[in-house]
């Protein structure tokens, strides 16, 4: 069984258009429930759907909490279907994707109904908003093993059983719902995610609730995201490699009577194999990646020098050039150094196939 969990604040003049469009393409046969979840909307979009007489429909009426998310979340708690569907209520979602979703799940922990990609598109929205949203997509994507162009997607299935073992922590707080559950399902294996791509039509009725404080919650999730996750492994083993390099460093000058310029250098380049093996195989771990093994240590090799040579620089020019304490620079300079190090390996080292 299917459940289409739709969320509503708003829209009593989409929501039934869109449950007729939705019900008329779910393959003839196959069950199905549509659960709306609205957050009390003053337009009475609760009490449009209440009296639309149909057993498979039903409202859940919030009436103190507030947010796409977290109504989402709801409805996954009531639904009884195997796969779930998440849809907008305003029609920019083509329902006539949802039987190849349907195909695709059986096979899929995700199926994705994608703008942006190959076939998919946006056409409506101005260039502002689409380069502003592929830009905020980024980030997003750097977080993920799973290659996936619509990270931010509002229109999408999952198994229930991927739901349920990887529900914890999830806060479902502003519309970025579909991230939070890929990030947080990555968490104990590869996850198997497929895109079908549809048109993002525009609204007919009613406006975006799409503001700043949307763009707000984006960011502190991005930034939350980023330590429960693959942020926190890449630090952790920058972090361990010191103490290698400072280990190693110390046993050659001490125990094997190195001169300590020689040792240095030795251990800088044993932190770095060091580094990039667990980088390899568990900060990136799940990510089929594209470069070969040779390769990866190699481009690997070159932003970790890369990133030195920005330590440093920063480190004259916040220092000479800014006036700023040395540790201060130096503390900038780890930092810039870090952020290349991170980026360089996210898109290109360990890049997806
Ligand atoms: N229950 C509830 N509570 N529903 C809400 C709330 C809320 O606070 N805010 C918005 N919704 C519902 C809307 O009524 C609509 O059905 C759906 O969530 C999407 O809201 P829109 O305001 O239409 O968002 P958008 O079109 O700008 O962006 C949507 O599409 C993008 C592309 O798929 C969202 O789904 C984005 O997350 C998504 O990136
Ligand atoms: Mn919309």
């Amino acid at each position: 069984m299917l459940s289409v969990v739709i969320p509503t604040y708003n829209e009593k003049d989409s929501i039934l258009q869109t449950i007729k469009d939705v019900t008329k393409s779910i393959p003839k046969g196959y069950a199905f429930e549509v659960i709306v979840v609205d957050d009390d909307s003053p337009d009475k979009t609760w009490k449009a759907v209440n009296e639309h007489k149909d057993e498979r429909v039903r409202c859940i009426r919030r009436k103190k909490e507030r947010g796409l998310g977290s109504a989402v979340l709801k409805g996954f708690s009531e639904a009884k279907g195997d796969y779930f569907l998440v849809m907008d209520a305003d029609g920019q979602h083509d329902p006539g994707i949802i039987g190849r979703m349907l195909k695709q799940i059986k096979d899929n922990d995700f199926v994705i109904g994608s703008r942006f990609a190959k076939g998919g598109s946006a056409k409506n929205w101005s260039r502002q908003r689409l380069l502003f949203s592929k830009a905020a997509a980024i980030p997003a994507k750097s977080l993920l093993d799973a290659k996936v162009h619509d990270p931010m997607s509002g229109f999408f299935m999952m198994q229930r059983k991927v739901f349920e073992e990887n529900q914890e922590g999830v806060k479902g707080k502003g519309f970025k719902i579909l991230l939070e559950l890929l990030v947080f399902s990555e968490k104990k294996r590869r996850v198997k995610v497929s895109e079908v791509p549809y048109k993002f039509r525009p609204r007919k009725h009613g406006e975006s609730k799409l503001g700043l404080k949307v763009l707000i919650d984006y960011a502190a999730m991005l930034a939350r995201l980023s330590l429960h996750g693959r942020v926190t492994r890449f630090l952790s083993v920058g972090l361990l490699g010191v103490f290698v390099n400072l280990g190693v460093l110390y046993l050659l000058t001490e125990q094997a009577g190195m001169y300590y310029l020689l040792s240095g250098l030795i251990a800088i380049e044993v932190a770095i194999i060091h580094n990039f093996i667990l980088n390899n195989s568990w900060t990136w771990r799940h990510r089929k990646k594209k470069q070969g093994f040779m390769k990866r240590l190699f481009s690997f090799n070159i932003v970790s020098l890369a990133g030195m040579t920005i330590n440093i620089a920063a480190l004259w020019f916040f220092t000479d050039i800014i006036g700023l304490w040395y540790l201060a620079s130096q503390a900038i300079g780890i930092a810039l150094g870090a952020a290349l190090n991170y980026i360089w390996n996210d898109l290109w080292t360990f890049k997806s196939k």
